[in-house]
């Protein structure tokens, strides 16, 4: 299997996390986001600016960002639906957005409400924008490895949007397992499809148990960033039946053990983890969380 000699993570847990729970007072955004940056992330989606009635959660994104401790060494980004959105993320200071679009027409209304040929026409604007404030754009294709609502996703269609993306003046690509229906075979089809230049993500969340497994098929193709989330929080509100995302301690600790370096400390992301699960007020599903890494033994008995 060919594998790098380092994976760039960006974890996720403060927004695609905590939208899908109930509410979380700002303080404990707070905290979390300053945890995650104290575990050696270079990368960390903070926040995103979408309609409060759409995802109450998200309504204090503003008033999260400005107390989080800025790390120069971490790239901090907002999630944005629109150019509203996005234009409140500058206005905060973010210098870094992700513009959401599904691959699927029938969750990009029921996520963005509107067709996905009104989210493309909007993206040449919206990167202008950015420009101007000198912030990159990437752009999440969410539904790229299959829809709820509709079924397969064709990889062709995967494909058009991600050109699409890279015609407008996007810097970057995401591709999204939005309800964790992608397998390796379906990693593999959509790798074949793509033939974006620009820097590729993946995105997979572990509805069915498959998110590590398609990471190594991604990484295997040559694939280096990946989104993750503490403990393994997380889901979307319109797409029924979303889980979290791969938990970010479980991707740190396999791929450590490969030799493949993250840049992240384990113990300081589990412990993160503990914290996430404190704040959310639930148990967490992440296995290295519940179990420990490999290395943590036992007392003999
Ligand atoms: N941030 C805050 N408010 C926004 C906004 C944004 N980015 N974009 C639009 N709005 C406001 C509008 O001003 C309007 O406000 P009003 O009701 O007070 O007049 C309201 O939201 C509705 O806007 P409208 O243009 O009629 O669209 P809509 O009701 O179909 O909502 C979105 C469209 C995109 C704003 C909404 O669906 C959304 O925020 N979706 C995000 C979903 C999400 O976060 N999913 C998970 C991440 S993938
Ligand atoms: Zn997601």
């Amino acid at each position: 299997m060919h594998q790098p000699d380092r994976v760039t993570l960006r974890e996720v847990a403060p927004r695609d996390g905590l939208q899908n729970e109930p509410p979380v007072p700002a303080a404990g955004k707070i905290r979390l986001i300053d945890a995650l940056a104290r575990t050696g992330l270079s990368r960390i989606e903070a926040v995103s600016f979408v309609s409060p009635k759409a995802v109450p959660q998200m309504a204090d994104a503003a008033e999260v960002w400005a107390a989080v401790e800025k790390h120069p060494g971490i790239r901090y980004s907002a999630l944005a639906p629109n150019r509203r959105g996005v234009e409140r993320a500058l206005d905060a200071g973010f210098t870094a957005v992700e513009v959401v679009v599904s691959a699927s027409e029938t969750h990009n209304r029921a996520n963005i409400g509107r067709s996905v040929a009104e989210s493309l026409a909007e993206l040449p604007d919206i990167c202008a924008v950015a420009k101007e404030h000198l912030a990159a754009v990437e752009v999440i294709i969410a539904t790229s490895f299959g829809c709820p609502f509709e079924g397969d996703v064709d990889p062709g269609q995967v494909a058009r949007i991600a050109e699409a993306a890279e015609a407008a003046g996007a810097g970057r690509v995401a591709f999204g397992d939005t309800t964790g229906m992608g397998t390796p075979r379906r990693v593999t089809d959509l790798l074949d499809a793509v033939s974006t230049g620009l820097p590729m993500l993946m995105h997979f969340h572990d509805t069915r148990g498959t998110a590590l497994a398609n990471l190594l098929t991604a990484l295997d193709r040559g694939v280096t960033e990946f989104d993750a989330s503490v403990g393994g929080i997380g889901g979307c509100p319109f797409a029924p039946g979303a889980s979290g995302n791969v938990a970010t301690e479980e991707v740190v600790h396999m791929l450590h053990d490969m030799g493949v370096d993250t840049g992240v400390d384990l113990d300081a992301l589990i412990s993160t983890a503990e914290l996430a699960q404190e704040i959310v007020g639930r148990p967490l599903e992440s296995g290295v969380l519940r179990a420990g890494p490999r290395t943590r033994l036992s007392p003999k008995p």
